[in-house]
């Protein structure tokens, strides 16, 4: 058996409790809250899925035994592949989670292996963005495949473990009072990835989009950086930890499990989710835009770890976007990630329309989000013009789909 307790900083606050305990065996996983969290009655994140309750959650299979709000604190591809550098054996999820590191974890759940959380647990241990190319450096090791490991890059490893999602290299670093992602091109991009991310997801914001704000730095590797939106500076130099759900976990689905995601990656049901929790009606509408300009731009990496919701000011609201970026296929990609109306993945029109009102859109105000949205495809083109190099532009632009919106 495995376990480890579950930490939590509590809105709006610095104090951090330990919320729980997981076990697992055998990728089956028991959670139980702290009885004296129970006692209290405090604040949880996924009161639907996980009530507060004394009573134990069992035969959890799921995400190898780990709850999804849980689960959304461990890293992915990244992470993982960091971790195994620096172990000699083979590594299980309860491990990935462990073993990560508390200070940039996604969201207000830490880990641990003792019943109360260690003093100033995930406050220390972020670097500066000036150790940004020291970052470049290890993760161009990293995806070079680490030939032999020495003792100093085991030691930069260990130093460099992430415990944020996602595929790509990335790592968080600090600015005076801002926390950022910087996500660097990997050596094995056969284009600037940093800049096409950048062109999308600053032509949203200037859309009026709410996006997570984006700079693009040009240094030994194109380097887009990206403010954590899960962090507030306090006065006194600490961090107020947002709580974190990804898409995944409102859908209650299971990243490893593929042959359920046709069934369960459907925008409309995410809606509801967000619907069931109270998210702002604005944020459905600004979920929907998402939806339409994904299609404009091309994304089809719109996968539900890629829309999260955040805990602020008292209430779960959609995140600022992030990681969007035009398909490199040299057309419009065929579908979404996730289905986009009653007929599936159909990108049209009649399907965009097909489940306005799940997001609380009559129909006349769900066609003039896709003529808007759909308007802008000159001003995109320009955009990418203006901010993309020779081959980076031929194929973001090859993958505007905004004609979609209007058929
Ligand atoms: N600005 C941000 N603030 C807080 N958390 C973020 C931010 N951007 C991304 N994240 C978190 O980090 C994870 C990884 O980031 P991102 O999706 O940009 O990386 P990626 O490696 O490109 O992902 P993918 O594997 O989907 O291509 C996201 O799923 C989200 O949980
Ligand atoms: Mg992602």
């Amino acid at each position: 058996m495995r376990r480890v307790y579950v930490y939590m900083q509590l809105p709006d606050s610095l104090e951090t409790v330990t919320l729980g305990r997981l076990d697992t065996r055998a990728g089956v996983g028991e959670f139980v809250y702290n009885p004296e969290y129970v006692a209290e009655g405090g604040w949880v994140p996924d009161p639907i899925r996980y009530p507060l309750r004394a009573q134990v959650f069992q035969a959890i299979t799921k995400n190898q035994g780990i709850p999804g709000f849980i689960r959304d604190a461990a890293p992915d591809g990244w992470g993982e592949r960091v971790l195994l550098k620096t172990s000699d054996g083979t590594l299980d999820a309860l491990d990935f989670l462990l073993k990560s590191p508390n200070q940039d974890r996604a969201g207000s759940l830490m880990m641990g292996v003792a019943k109360t959380p260690p003093n100033g647990v995930g406050q220390a241990g972020i670097s500066r963005l000036t150790a940004l190319d020291e970052f470049i450096a290890f993760a161009d090791n990293i995806q070079n495949g680490f030939p032999k490991l020495t003792d100093e890059m085991a030691r930069q490893a260990l130093r460099q473990r992430s415990s944020l999602g996602g595929a790509r290299p990335k790592c968080t670093l600090r600015v005076d009072d801002r926390l950022i992602l910087a996500k660097p091109r990997d050596r094995h991009d056969d284009f600037d990835v940093p800049a096409l991310e950048f062109a999308a997801m600053s032509f949203a914001a200037s859309k009026g989009l709410h996006v997570a704000h984006v700079e693009l730095h040009r240094g030994k590797a194109s380097t887009l950086l990206v403010d954590r939106f899960d962090r507030r500076a306090t006065n006194d130099g600490k961090f107020l930890r947002l709580p974190m759900m990804s898409g995944l976990t409102l859908l209650d689905s299971d990243w490893k499990n593929p042959a359920a995601h046709e069934q369960e990656w459907r925008y409309g049901l995410l809606v509801d989710e967000m619907n069931r929790r109270q998210v702002p009606v604005e944020d459905q509408h600004e979920l929907y835009r998402r939806i339409c300009f994904n299609i404009l731009v091309g994304n089809d990496d719109d996968h539900p770890k890629n829309v999260s919701v955040i805990f602020d000011q008292g209430r779960w609201r959609l995140s600022p976007m992030y990681d969007v970026v035009p398909c490199l296929d040299g057309s419009p990609p065929p579908r979404l990630a996730m289905a986009v109306g009653k007929f599936g993945h159909a990108l049209t029109r009649r399907n965009l329309l097909s489940q306005a009102a799940h997001y609380h859109l009559d129909q006349t105000q769900a066609c003039a989000i896709l003529d808007d949205v759909a308007s802008w495809e000159a001003d995109l083109q320009a955009h990418y013009r203006e901010h993309l190099a020779e081959q980076e532009q031929r194929l973001a632009l090859a993958a505007i789909g905004g004609q979609r919106l209007l058929v």
